[in-house]
Parts: C-alpha cells; sequence; structure tokens
C-alpha cells in the first residue's frame, strides 16, 4: 500500500481529515460515480503499469468535496507508489518547493491542492521540473549568476483546483490529463452514503439513506458529514437505525431544508431578492450585505446554487432565478 505523508502546517485540518479518511474508497472500483473519470483513469493507469512508466500529471477540478483527494489516493494505492501532500498556499517559497521535489522518489505522487493558489515564483519553478523532472537553481548574484540544473525523479504531480480559470494557460497545458469532477446524482449519493454507514457500523434503511442524499448538495463529503451528525442524533435517542424519520428530524434541527440548502445559502439568496430587488448584484456587494467572503459565495455555495437553477452569474452581477425565488418563498 502507498505511504502517505502530508506536508501540512495546520492542525484543525489534519483532524478534519482523518475522519473523512476512514470513509474514503481506496481503489477505483470501491469508488462511487464520475464514470467517465473512472474509466479514463483506469485505462491510463494500466497503460502506465503496462510500459512500466509512471503516469503522466494529472490536474483534476471541480468543486469542494467531489473526491478531487480522494481519487489523487486511489491513483497513488492503485500504481503502488508513495504520496506527498502539499498545497499552494503552503508553498510559500521555491525553497520550500525544492526541498519537496529533490525528496522525491521515482513514481512518487506529489498532490498540490489548492494549485491555482501557487504564486508565481513557485509555479515557475514548477514548469522544468514538470516537463524536465530538473529544478533550475540560480546561484550568486549579478553578471557572476549561474543556473545549476539538478535532475530530479520521475514524479507525478496531481493537482487540484475548485477554481480552472484561475490557473495560468502554461501550467494547465503541463497536465496530460484534465479532468472535471461532476455533482453526484441522488441514486450515486444514496450508494455512497449505504457504503460510509457499513463502514461506520450504523444502522440504515433505504429511506434513511434517501433522506441524507437529497439533502448533501449532491456532495459527498457533505453526506459524509450529515450522515455523521443522524448517527449522533440516534444515538442520543436510543434509536436502532436511521430511517427517514429520525434522519429527517435530524436534519431540519441543523436547519438544512428538503433541497440541502443551508442557512447562508437561504441568506445569500434572501438577500438578492428583498435587499437588491432579485439582483443583478455584484460579487462585492453581495459579500459585503451577506457578510461572507467572496471566495466563499463563488467557491463553496454558488456552484450548487446555480447547478440547482436559484442562481444566475450574469456580466452585471448574480440574480435569483424564479425557482430560487419560489425555494425561499416556501
Ligand atoms: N466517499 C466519498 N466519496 C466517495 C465516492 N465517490 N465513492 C465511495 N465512497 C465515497
Amino acid at each position: 500500500m502507498e505511504k502517505e505523508e502530508r506536508i501540512i502546517t495546520n492542525e484543525e485540518k489534519i483532524e478534519d481529515i482523518n475522519q473523512e479518511n476512514s470513509l474514503r474508497p481506496r481503489k477505483l472500483d470501491e469508488y462511487i460515480g464520475q464514470k467517465d473519470i473512472k474509466e479514463n483513469l483506469d485505462i491510463f493507469m494500466k497503460a502506465a503499469k503496462k510500459r512500466n512508466e509512471n503516469i503522466e500529471h494529472v490536474l483534476l477540478y471541480g468543486p469542494p468535496g467531489l473526491g478531487k483527494t480522494t481519487l489523487a489516493h486511489i491513483i497513488a494505492n492503485e500504481m503502488d507508489v508513495n504520496i506527498k501532500i502539499t498545497s499552494g498556499p503552503i508553498l510559500e517559497k521555491t525553497g520550500d518547493l525544492a526541498a519537496i521535489l529533490t525528496n522525491l522518489e521515482d513514481g512518487d505522487v506529489l498532490f498540490i491542492d489548492e494549485i491555482h493558489r501557487l504564486n508565481k515564483s513557485v509555479e515557475e519553478m514548477l514548469y522544468p521540473a514538470m516537463e524536465d523532472y530538473a529544478l533550475d537553481i540560480i546561484v550568486g548574484k549579478g553578471p557572476s549568476a549561474k543556473t545549476i540544473r539538478i535532475n530530479l525523479p520521475k514524479f507525478t504531480i496531481i493537482g487540484a483546483t475548485t477554481r480552472i480559470s484561475l490557473l495560468s494557460a502554461p501550467m494547465r497545458d503541463r497536465f496530460g490529463n484534465i479532468f472535471r469532477l461532476q455533482f453526484y446524482t441522488k441514486d450515486e449519493m444514496t450508494e455512497i452514503i449505504k457504503r460510509s454507514s457499513n463502514i461506520l457500523d450504523v444502522n440504515i434503511d433505504n429511506d434513511g439513506a434517501e433522506e441524507i442524499a437529497k439533502r448533501s448538495r449532491k456532495t459527498p463529503r457533505i453526506a459524509n458529514r450529515l450522515l455523521r451528525r443522524v448517527r449522533d442524533y440516534c444515538c442520543v435517542l436510543n434509536e436502532k437505525g436511521i430511517n427517514k424519520e429520525n434522519a429527517k428530524e435530524a436534519l431540519n434541527k441543523l436547519k438544512i431544508d428538503n433541497f440541502g440548502l443551508d442557512q447562508v445559502d437561504r441568506n445569500i439568496l434572501e438577500t438578492i431578492y428583498y435587499k437588491f430587488a432579485g439582483g443583478p448584484v455584484g460579487l462585492n456587494t453581495l459579500s459585503a450585505a451577506t457578510s461572507e467572503e467572496m471566495s466563499t459565495i463563488e467557491d463553496v455555495y454558488e456552484p450548487f446554487l446555480i447547478q440547482m437553477g436559484f442562481l444566475e452569474r450574469t456580466p452585471r452581477g448574480r440574480t435569483i432565478t424564479k425557482l430560487g425565488t419560489e425555494h425561499i418563498k416556501k
């Protein structure tokens, strides 16, 4: 099995990752959904194995919680190589990246989360590293400065981003495989919840799993979190297992509605409708009016609201749709 090393500094994040980790599928055939990505990954991993080569760099993009990190682990596990995990904002200096790259072994996977947040100098150091497996280091200053080239092992970068539009073209071009993760169908979500319940040793009936699935924003990470909260609720009430009724009660208490919208989603929609006459309203103004960060609205809330047909992004700002209006008026 692959060895994992995390190059992160935030303790809280480690705790989150550990909880999520136990539910993560480790093999491609345990992974539910994203059929096209799975098929393509399967082919190119088999091809690489057959040729005894490492796999080309992979870029995974899509909204948070859909399984980018999980797929990176699966790739490393299936290829039987080590995975090192870091993220764009953590790699502040070129020296940080150089230290990681020079410690890799042949075939290793370096997972860079939030790769769109790499700073320019680190990104530029990554280009020759990805293309030629080499590091160009400048030694000295002024006219006597020299560039020394250090050869690196043949590694694979798996980059993940929620914002592919923020990735520079040269960066994007260096990935041999680019996959976009989709929101999951209701059936896939139900299946994921049943699988996770099984791992957590919780009894759940089909209606209970469907109820959680319906409110999980088509996102496995949210489904797993809600499942744990419903499990807590049932545990305290001495329920034998999760069913439609107790799942509904627990999720209503968490103020998660029938469509999976939480208080922040509703606040965004209500703000557009009541304060800005349905929009359009600029992201900046919406952020100030809702007290949510612009990037949180853009990366976390908007993709799902747009997917549900509740909100629209127009050149002049955000507007609430007829469906969205009907939903907040219910
Ligand atoms: N847990 C989280 N995401 C999953 C997925 N796509 N398949 C199975 N289990 C999961």
